[in-house]
């Protein structure tokens, strides 16, 4: 392929994600202005896009024409258009009706549609036309998550000069679940156009291994797979992480020390139990409300000395099975403070929105129990983050056996989500907990977190995918 000096430029670290890692917002004197968004995942990749003139290919959100390409931070962004029917098919359905829940254990019923699978290809198509068109010869793209499992394939037909990576953040689903999908080789093949594809845990890497083997006929061993054209695809697991030394820096600083005494009075000076999700039905809110309700009314935790902060910013909130979460967590929250809670101080304190990370880091320090109960979660870094923010290392963390996490934080008090009473159990347990008995666990924890943080995860990814 011959190619004058102009086009010879080029980016030679690619990221393409869904979104972009920056949001937008309008300054003083009107314009809109980007800036970074706290994103773990755009730090760990910093390095490494500020040394190689690097960039990033994603969506800013909305449908309103989107900028032309700038640079920001030391990379460049190369934001892509969506249409409201883009947002529709591609985003609303295909990617968070169909392979979301399909993808977490079909705990909700995923939709087949033939036209959301058709503009699926068609916007996968131009993400990787964009990587194309913006990767230098012999340069290397790193692709994010279940959006995107098309752009493998299609990018090294256009290109294949660059090393492609793939990661999925989310769980990769068994054969008895993968196979409802009526274009699963086509998400098979789409996959294995790259060179690496990583998932959260081995269990995943195993599901996907089996699958080009059942559904392909391919011979895969341990952690290889010998795909079309005899090139070798490496397929292994890279647990995703925090900037963990971010977070414990951060929990002990003078802003947090401040709302810490916010909080604490304005909770009543109860120990607390807390939740922090986006509100998805894969977190388990819904049985979390449950077995909290049940502790009350059986009298294993009083509501004088209790008090379940839960933040759940609102999510994908057009796609109608999250539009149904909301409701029904509000319904069961205002029936507990209705039952249990007191003039001013509520049972439950429900905030239905984000919160920046300093507010973040002050809950999970006068958190006494963090709460991660999901269904299925690839990874979840929500508990990580609050083993990093335990300076003093105590506190509980009760954590879902469903979750990525729990392969990791073993010395968590594990539970079952789906079982209440064990639940309840578990959370009584926790909260009797003496002060030695949580360091004992919260010290291997953070021990963990701390070698195993995300510049490890991005430098054993990086360093697969052939690059350092
Ligand atoms: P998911 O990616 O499915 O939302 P994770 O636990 O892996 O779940 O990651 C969630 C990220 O979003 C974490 O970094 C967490 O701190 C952040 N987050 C979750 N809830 C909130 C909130 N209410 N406000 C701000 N950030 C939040
Ligand atoms: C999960 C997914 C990400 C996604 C994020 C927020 O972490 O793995 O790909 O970006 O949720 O969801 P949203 O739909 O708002 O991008």
């Amino acid at each position: 392929r011959k190619k004058d000096k102009k086009e010879q430029k080029g980016s030679t670290f690619l990221v393409l994600a869904n979104r972009l890692p920056v949001d937008s917002y309008t300054d003083e004197n009107g314009n809109i202005q980007w800036k970074r968004s706290p994103g773990g995942l755009v730090t760990a990749l910093e390095p490494m896009l500020k040394k190689r003139e690097g960039a990033w290919i994603g969506w800013a959100g909305g449908t309103s024409e989107p900028p032309a390409p700038f640079r920001e931070d030391g990379m460049k962004i190369v934001p892509i258009e969506l249409t409201q029917e883009d947002v529709e098919e591609y985003y609303e359905g295909f990617s968070n009706a169909t392979l979301w829940p399909l993808y977490h254990d079909a705990m909700v019923t995923p939709k087949f549609d033939r036209s959301w699978w058709g503009k699926y290809v068609e916007v996968n198509q131009r993400f990787a036309d964009a990587a194309a068109k913006e990767a230098a010869e012999g340069g290397t793209v790193f692709i994010q998550d279940y959006q995107l499992q098309l752009v493998p394939q299609m990018l090294r037909e256009l290109r294949p000069d660059v090393r492609i990576g793939f990661f999925l953040h989310i769980p990769f689903p068994p054969k008895e679940l993968f196979s409802q999908l009526p274009w699963r080789r086509r998400v098979m093949e789409g996959l294995l156009g790259a060179d690496l594809i990583g998932f959260q845990v081995h269990g995943a890497a195993r599901n996907f291994l089996d699958l080009t083997r059942d559904f392909l006929g391919l011979s895969p061993t341990e952690n290889t797979v010998v795909a079309k054209d005899g090139r070798q695809v490496k397929v292994d697991d890279y647990p995703i992480s925090i900037s963990s030394k971010e977070y414990d820096t951060l929990a002990r600083s003078a802003e947090v020390e401040k709302l810490i005494h916010q909080y604490l009075s304005e909770l009543g000076n109860r120990r607390i139990i807390l939740g922090v999700d986006r509100l998805d039905y894969t977190k388990g809110i819904d049985r979390r409300l449950k077995a909290y309700r049940e502790m009350l009314a059986d009298g294993m935790l009083d509501p004088e000395e209790v008090v379940l902060v839960q933040v759940a910013p609102p999510s994908r909130e057009r796609v109608e099975s999250y539009a149904k979460l909301r409701e029904e967590v509000e319904r069961e929250v205002g029936g507990i403070n209705g039952e249990f809670g007191r003039f001013g101080l509520p049972a439950v304190d429900y905030i239905p929105r984000s919160l920046n990370r300093t507010e973040l880091a002050a809950l999970f320090r006068i958190a006494d129990l963090m709460m991660v109960t999901p269904i299925r979660d690839g990874m979840n870094l929500v508990c990580k983050e609050y083993v990093a923010s335990r300076i003093f290392g105590n506190g509980n963390l009760i954590l879902s056996e469903f979750a990525g996490a729990a392969q990791e934080l073993k010395e968590a008090w594990l539970c079952n989500p789906h079982d209440i009473d064990g639940m309840k159990e578990v959370v009584k347990a926790a909260w009797d907990a003496s002060e030695e008995e949580q360091k004992r666990r919260m010290s291997t924890m953070r021990d963990h977190v701390f070698e195993y943080d995300v510049d490890r995860w991005a430098s054993d990814i990086l360093h697969d995918l052939g690059i350092d």
